[in-house]
Order: C-alpha cells, then structure tokens, then sequence
C-alpha cells in the first residue's frame, strides 16, 4: 500500500491593500458583475471576471432556470464567453465575488467542482497557472495560485482528444 499526500496552497488577506492594482480592478468587475446575475431560484448572485492575455476582460454571471440544472455557474459563463470570443488568448487570471441574500459565510465562496474541472482544461492548454481571486473588493479575499491548487487530483486523460 502506498499513501500519498497532496497539499494545497492559497494566500489569505483581511483586506484589498496586498493586492495589485490588476487584481483589485479584476475583483470589482466580478463584484459588480454580480449585478447580471439571474438567480430567481437561489437568490445568490455569482459575478466572475476573466482578464486574458490581450488585455481582454470578459465577464459572467451565474443564470438559473427553472429547469435547475439547466443553469450555469458564473464561473463557466465567463470563461466559455471569453475563449469563444477569443479563442488565441490565454488567461491570466479569474475573479470571483458573490452577493447572496441567502449567503451565511462569511468567507469568500470557492468555485464548484466543475469550474474547477473546466477552468483546469483551459491552464492545461496554456504554459502557465491562472490566479483565481475570490472574495469581497473590501473583505477577506484568497487568491488561489494554479487551477491545480484548486483540483489536486483532476481528470486529465489527454488521450480522449482526437485533434492532435
Ligand atoms: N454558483 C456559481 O455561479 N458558481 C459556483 O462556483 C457555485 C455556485 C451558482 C449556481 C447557482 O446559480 C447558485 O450559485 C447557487 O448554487
């Protein structure tokens, strides 16, 4: 039997002063993305922001339907709109705020295991790590460096692609 041990990585801070200007300015477009949210059902609102490498800031918010699973995370919504728009680009980092009237936590929300599943393909297919910003502009905010970070043990099976 062998036991392996994976340890994650993530920086915390009580407040926006540590951070670049980038990485503000990118958390408060998430912020204030939260404000297209469609979330009739859960009434908490996702905004996320994706800055790519030309200097492109596209961002999502999450949309529910009343057919629940029909909807989508903020997350994926930002992230499919970005690459379908510039399908060359690569990211540099994603955003991610919440206002939730039914929010009990006061820590900055993680993305959901299946952001986290498509964010990683996208760094997969780049040569470096996308920084993942979450939390409030003027609260505690984590910084995740490296979508690996977030999913230690991922599905990654390069021999499914057939365009290589
Ligand atoms: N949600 C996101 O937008 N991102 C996540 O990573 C987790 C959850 C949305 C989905 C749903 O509209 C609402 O938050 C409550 O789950």
């Amino acid at each position: 039997m062998k036991k392996h041990t994976i340890t994650i990585e993530f920086s915390e801070f009580d407040g926006p002063d540590q951070l670049s200007s980038d990485e503000l300015s990118l958390l408060k477009r998430a912020h204030k993305a939260c404000e297209n949210a469609y979330a009739p059902y859960s009434l908490f609102k996702v905004g996320a922001a994706v800055e790519l490498n030309n200097g492109a800031i596209v961002i999502g918010s999450n949309q529910e339907n009343m057919a629940y699973p029909s909807g989508l995370c903020a997350e994926r919504v930002a992230v499919f709109a970005a690459i379908s728009q510039y399908p060359e680009a690569t990211i540099r980092r994603i955003a991610i705020s919440t206002i939730g009237e039914t929010n009990t936590n006061p820590l900055p929300a993680a993305p959901c295991g299946s952001c986290r599943q498509v964010m990683l393909e996208y760094e997969l297919n780049q040569e470096y790590e996308i920084d993942v910003i979450l939390g409030h502009p003027e609260k505690t905010i984590r910084i995740i460096r490296g979508i690996k970070n977030l999913l230690p043990l991922h599905f990654h099976e390069p021999g499914l692609r057939k365009d290589r």
